[in-house]
């Protein structure tokens, strides 16, 4: 799976799958999931701790969340699936304008609010028509207030209508949430205190060289000797000892 002459992480078993091959017509958001990750998270569902919950922080409109299930259903695994997400329009110009435009990208006619509510029901129609019996367990809220509510074992009513009880452990998280240092490490920290030996953990923008909070991240985590890099493509994967 490593190829010697990249040093990069390659898994051919997705490559031959025709719902992989489709989902990126089917659900908005394709240049928001790199190639590679999607080879980086068939291998740690397949390999994940058959208990635990799988994470994922930051859904958009569902495209890597209905990878996720469709990944977990064809590997047989059985583990509840959370998700989080604030919904927030994240713009080219945010850091400038410190959010505080109440429309986006320049146009006088398209809402910041709406932007939120477009994303949400993007994220419920595509995972309630291509996820139907697998609706994951999927919250409206930024992670720090998720967090909390998990590390105090509440109970909370999903986007779903659901009741569902918080907290446990994870064996998978996929963290594409939040990209700025201070929030991508305190989700990554939390994620730690609930991971299971071996369970694992995707950095979406982690790879070599970007500018990303997960990017910076990297250099700490890999002299944490709790954990050990298992794969990059061109994303790390880690995993728990
Ligand atoms: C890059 S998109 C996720 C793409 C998605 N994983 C996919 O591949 O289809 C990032 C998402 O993170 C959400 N987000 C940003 N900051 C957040 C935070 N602090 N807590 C929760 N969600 C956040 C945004 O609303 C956005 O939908």
């Amino acid at each position: 799976m490593w190829d010697k002459l990249s040093g990069i992480f390659k898994n051919n078993n997705v490559e031959s799958d025709d719902f992989i091959k489709r989902i990126r017509s089917l659900v908005i958001g394709e240049g928001m999931l790199n190639e590679g990750n999607i080879g980086l998270i068939d291998f740690a569902i397949k390999n994940m701790p058959t208990e635990g919950n799988v994470l994922e922080i930051g859904s958009y409109g569902g495209l890597s969340a209905n990878l996720i299930i469709h990944l977990m259903r064809k590997h047989h695994k059985n583990n509840s699936f959370f998700t989080c997400d604030a919904w927030i329009y994240e713009g080219y110009k945010d850091d400038l304008q410190k959010m505080t435009h109440s429309h986006i990208d320049g146009r006088d006619d398209i809402l910041r609010s709406e932007y939120s509510v477009y994303m949400k029901n993007a994220f419920i129609n595509s995972i309630r028509f291509l996820s139907p019996q697998n609706l994951p367990f999927s919250f409206h809220q930024y992670s720090n207030s998720f967090f909390d509510s998990w590390n105090e074992n509440k109970s909370e009513v999903d986007i779903f209508g659901r009741t569902v009880s918080l907290g446990g452990h994870f064996s998978f998280a996929y963290l594409d949430g939040g990209h700025s240092y201070e929030v991508a490490w305190k989700d990554f920290n939390n994620i730690a205190s609930h991971l299971l030996p071996n369970g694992f953990v995707l950095l979406d923008d982690s790879a070599d060289g970007q500018n990303f909070g997960s990017a910076k991240m990297i250099a700490q985590i890999k002299k944490d000797k709790r954990f050990k890099v298992i794969a990059k493509n061109p994303n790390y994967l880690i995993q728990k000892i």
